[in-house]
């Protein structure tokens, strides 16, 4: 049975969920502006998705999903009857460090091989069904088929991708093998195709969020409000890339000695500063480096460190989970990591691990208010009732994460009643999802060009 850390929950509001409210709400108008959102740290980029899931869409599609250490090809049916994506099969293949930072060609090549490795055993060589290709990282959106990567997050930094259309690379790494080729192709962020997805079994699903090895989140803006985008009506989905929060120094204050660290040991030291604060790929890092502080300082473990304790990398993220879930398992993580702990030093630990991960839900749950109070403001509202689809690993495998955020998002936006449904597999079946949709509200042979429409974008 998992256990909620009670000194965090005694814990009151602090003004800081207040105070990022007020600079994230400049930052959004920033970003969606004509003129400014070329400086704007929060990008706000349009996705062309103009319509959610009414529950009647059907087919069977491909998805494509690349976000984090993994590549995922999946074959999915959507089946109106029970409202459902399933899943019919899928392959995963892992992306080892050395391709994350080797060249583009290597990492496209490597897609390749293995969606044409699934495709043979799927006997899916020579069909052309739609494929849905989520892609977790920055991206403008030029038209359906045509993404221009801005730049690489999450440990990324393979060369040669950044300006360029991963559409493109894509298509040209089929073609060097030439054994396959792939039909038409729709383009999504990770938070688009959780919305997606969440937005089929709940057509009140207008926000998508991600709190995994990344965080961002994605919401339904009134069109007149992106100015980046000709056109008075309707609403679009907008990618608020909120990772980048503070890359233009405006979290500086408040930045801890241990985020700067974090930073600047980085392989992009200075870009997306709330990510780090907040997501999986750091959070263990953050913690390490308190602990290494802490027994410097003779607060813990006698003043004793350990070998692996003052080894970058080497506190998973998973181990903030494991040890707020029970002091047994934090005297576990200590001994395998070498360190000679008392009793004391067990708690102080499960505390610092508190510590970090209430913070990291408290900021998302500050940028989600914030959201949430800008759709109820742009609908002229009293009142608000929405549904969030969440994904992401911090999210659903942190003892206490979710109910956290909840809690904190409710004093943070009193007059927003917010539903939060987790996302089954939203970044892999929401691509398809995304062409669902598509495919329901055109006719075919146009199908993709009305939720995608690139009517007008200034860049
Ligand atoms: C990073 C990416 C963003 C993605 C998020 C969650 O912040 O830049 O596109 O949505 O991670 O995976």
């Amino acid at each position: 049975m998992k256990s909620a850390s009670p000194p965090l929950m005694r814990r009151k509001l602090t003004p800081l969920e207040n105070y990022f409210s007020v600079r994230l709400k400049k930052d959004l108008i920033r970003g969606l502006g004509k003129h400014s959102h070329h400086r704007a740290a929060v990008k706000m980029l349009p996705t062309f998705v103009r319509a959610t899931p009414d529950g009647t869409e059907k087919g069977d599609y491909l998805a494509l999903d690349l976000g984090g250490t993994n590549f995922r090809v999946l074959y999915v049916r959507v089946v109106e009857e029970q409202q459902k994506v399933v899943k019919m099969d899928s392959k995963i293949c892992s992306i080892p460090q050395e391709m994350m930072l080797g060249t583009g060609e290597q990492l496209f090549d490597h897609i390749a091989q293995c969606l044409g490795e699934f495709l043979e055993s799927q006997d899916l060589k020579g069909q052309t069904l739609p494929l849905g290709f989520t892609f977790s990282f920055p991206c403008e959106q030029k038209e359906i088929d045509k993404s221009i990567l801005i730049r690489w997050t999450k440990g990324f930094s393979c060369s040669g991708v950044e300006g360029q259309d991963v559409v493109k690379l894509l298509k040209e790494a089929i073609h060097r093998r030439g054994d396959y080729d792939i039909g038409s192709v729709a383009m999504v962020n990770d938070t688009v195709g959780t919305m997606m997805s969440c937005g089929y079994r709940d057509q009140s699903c207008e926000i998508g969020m991600i709190i995994g090895t990344g965080t961002n989140a994605c919401y339904m803006e009134e069109i007149k409000n992106v100015k980046r985008v000709e056109g008075e009506d309707g609403r679009m989905c907008i990618n608020t890339e909120w990772g980048g929060f503070g890359d233009d120094g405006s979290l500086k204050d408040i930045l801890t000695e241990f985020d700067e660290v974090v930073d600047q040991t980085s392989i992009n030291p200075g870009v997306h500063t709330f990510e780090k604060m907040i997501s999986g790929m750091y959070l263990g890092e953050i913690v390490r480096l308190l602990l290494v502080k802490m027994a410097e300082d003779k607060l813990l473990f006698k003043g004793e460190t350990s070998e692996a304790l003052l080894t970058p990398g080497q506190f998973e993220t998973k181990y903030i989970s494991e040890i707020e879930d029970g002091l047994e398992n934090a005297q576990k993580i200590l001994t395998a990591l070498g360190l000679n702990w008392d009793p004391v030093d067990a708690c102080v630990v499960r505390l610092v691990c508190d510590t970090i991960s209430s913070r990291s839900a408290r900021l998302c749950a500050a940028a989600l208010a914030t959201i949430s109070n800008r759709i109820r403001v742009n609908r002229g509202l009293d009142h608000l009732k929405t549904t969030v689809g969440v994904d992401g690993t911090v999210y659903r495998k942190h003892p206490n994460f979710s109910e956290e955020l909840q809690a904190a998002v409710r004093l943070l936006a009193p007059k927003c009643d917010i539903t939060f449904l987790v996302s089954e597999d939203g970044s892999g079946k929401g691509a398809a999802m995304v062409t669902a949709v598509a495919q329901r509200i055109w006719l075919p042979g146009c199908m993709l060009s009305f939720i995608f429409l690139p009517i007008f974008v200034y860049i």
